[in-house]
C-alpha cells in the first residue's frame, strides 16, 4: 500500500513538471518568407514588421514566452512546403505565416491542414488561398477585392477603352477577370487581355503592342517588386505622351518603390488596401516607427499584412491563454477578429476566414518632396468577390 502511494505520489510529481514545462515552453511562430530572389523586398517588409510589432507589444503573450523564427524560401513552392513540415515537426511551431506568393501559400496548404496548424497569409492574395486549408486566415488582401473598385472607376472618369497587362499567374488571372467583370457591366471594352511570365518578364514587347492598340488606357497587375520596371518601361516608351493612361491595383506604384519611380508617375491612379499616406493617428504612429526601426524605410502594404497577422495570431494567443487548446482553439480565436489597422478597420470573416477591408482609390502625388498614393475616395468593407462558395 505504502510503495502504490509512493508511486501515485511520484506521478504527480511527474505530471506537475510535464505541466510546468510546457507553461514555460515558448511558444514558436514560423514565419515562411521569401528573404532572397525576385519577391526578396516582401519578405524584408513582412519581416521587419514582425519585429516591429514584437517590440512594441513585447514577446511574452499570457505569461508565454513567444518565439520566432524566419525561414527563407527563396520563392521556390516546393522549398516552402519542406520548410513548414520542417518547422511542425522539428519547430513544433504553433502557428505557421507568412506567404509571399500565391504557389508558396497553396504548396503549403496541406501541411497546414494536415497537422491542424493555423497558417496567417499575410502577403498572397489570390482569391482561391483561404478554400485550400480550413487552417488559413488571410490578413493580406485579394486582387478581387482590389480589381473590382477600378472597374467601377474608370468608365466614371473617361476610360472606355482598355487593354489589361498582367503577370500570368493566380493573382494576375483573378486581377483582370474581375476588373473586367464589372468594367463590362459599366460598358467599358477590354480590346485586349496581355499576360507575362511571373518569372523576369520583360515588359518590352508587350508594351509596343499596348502602344500600337492606342486604348484610353493600360490596367496592370504585377506582383510587389516589378511595378518599378513597369513604370520605367511605360514612360520610356512615351506612352503617357501618347494619351495612353496608366491604371492598376496599388501593387503596382508600391510604397517600397514609389519614391524612386519619379515623377512620370504623377498622377497614376489605382485602387489598393493600404498606403503609407493614409491618414489616420494609428498608421502615423506605424509608419514613424517602422521607418525609425528599419533607417528610413518607407513600409508598403505587404509590411502592413505582417503586422496586422501578428497581431490576429497575438490577440488569438491571449484569448486562450497561450495557446491552450491547440490548434483549433487558436483558429477559432482568430475567426471574427476586429480592430483598427494602419489601413483602417478590418475583419476577419469568420465565415471564409478572409480579410474584409476598405479599398481606396489613390493617385499618384508630391507630399514634402517625395511621391505617395494619396487616397482620394473609398468603397467600405469590402469582402473578397472571388469566393467560389
Ligand atoms: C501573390 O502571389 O499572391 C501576390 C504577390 C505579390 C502581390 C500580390 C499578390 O503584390
Amino acid at each position: 500500500m505504502k510503495t502504490l502511494l509512493n508511486l501515485r505520489a511520484l506521478l504527480i510529481a511527474l505530471g506537475m513538471c510535464a505541466l510546468s514545462v510546457q507553461a514555460q515552453e515558448a511558444f514558436k511562430i514560423g514565419l515562411i518568407l521569401p528573404m532572397t530572389g525576385q519577391q526578396a523586398t516582401t519578405g524584408k517588409q513582412i519581416e521587419a514588421a514582425a519585429r516591429l510589432f514584437m517590440a512594441q507589444n513585447g514577446d511574452k503573450v499570457a505569461g508565454r514566452k513567444i518565439e520566432l523564427i524566419i525561414k527563407d524560401d527563396g520563392g521556390i513552392p516546393d522549398a516552402a512546403k519542406r520548410i513548414a513540415q520542417e518547422l511542425v515537426v522539428n519547430d513544433k511551431v504553433g502557428v505557421l505565416g507568412g506567404f509571399g506568393l500565391t504557389p508558396l501559400a497553396l504548396a503549403t496548404a496541406p501541411i497546414a491542414t494536415q497537422s491542424k496548424t493555423p497558417m496567417v497569409v499575410m502577403a498572397a492574395a489570390t482569391s482561391i488561398i483561404t478554400e485550400a486549408s480550413p487552417y488559413i486566415v488571410r490578413t493580406s488582401f485579394t486582387l478581387a477585392q482590389c480589381s473590382v473598385a477600378m472597374g467601377d472607376w474608370a468608365p466614371k472618369n473617361g476610360i472606355k477603352r482598355v487593354v489589361t497587362l498582367v503577370s500570368d499567374y493566380g493573382p494576375g488571372i483573378d486581377a483582370e477577370r474581375f476588373f473586367k467583370e464589372r468594367f463590362l457591366l459599366n460598358s467599358g471594352q477590354v480590346i485586349e487581355s496581355l499576360r507575362v511570365p511571373l518569372r523576369n518578364p520583360d515588359f518590352a514587347p508587350f508594351l509596343q503592342k499596348v502602344r500600337d492598340l492606342k486604348p484610353d488606357a493600360l490596367f496592370v497587375f504585377v506582383p510587389s517588386g516589378a511595378g518599378a520596371a513597369v513604370m520605367k518601361q511605360f514612360l520610356e516608351r512615351g506612352m503617357d505622351k501618347a494619351g495612353i493612361k496608366l491604371i492598376g491595383t496599388g501593387d503596382m506604384t508600391d510604397d517600397d518603390q514609389l519614391n524612386d519611380m519619379g515623377d512620370g508617375s504623377l498622377g497614376v491612379v489605382t485602387s489598393h488596401h493600404y498606403s503609407a499616406m493614409h491618414p489616420s493617428a494609428v498608421n502615423k504612429k506605424f509608419v514613424e516607427a517602422f521607418k525609425k526601426a528599419n533607417h528610413g524605410m518607407r513600409p508598403n502594404f505587404m509590411a502592413v499584412g505582417g503586422y496586422d497577422g501578428m497581431r490576429v495570431i497575438y490577440e488569438a494567443l491571449k484569448n486562450t491563454k497561450g495557446g491552450q487548446g491547440g490548434g483549433d482553439a487558436l483558429l477559432a480565436a482568430m475567426k471574427g477578429q476586429i480592430f483598427e489597422s494602419p489601413r483602417g478597420q478590418i475583419f476577419i470573416d469568420a465565415q471564409t476566414r478572409d480579410i474584409v477591408q476598405n479599398i481606396y482609390l489613390r493617385r499618384v502625388e508630391k507630399k514634402d518632396g517625395e511621391l505617395y498614393n494619396v487616397e482620394f475616395d473609398v468603397i467600405k468593407e469590402v469582402k473578397d468577390p472571388g469566393k467560389t462558395k
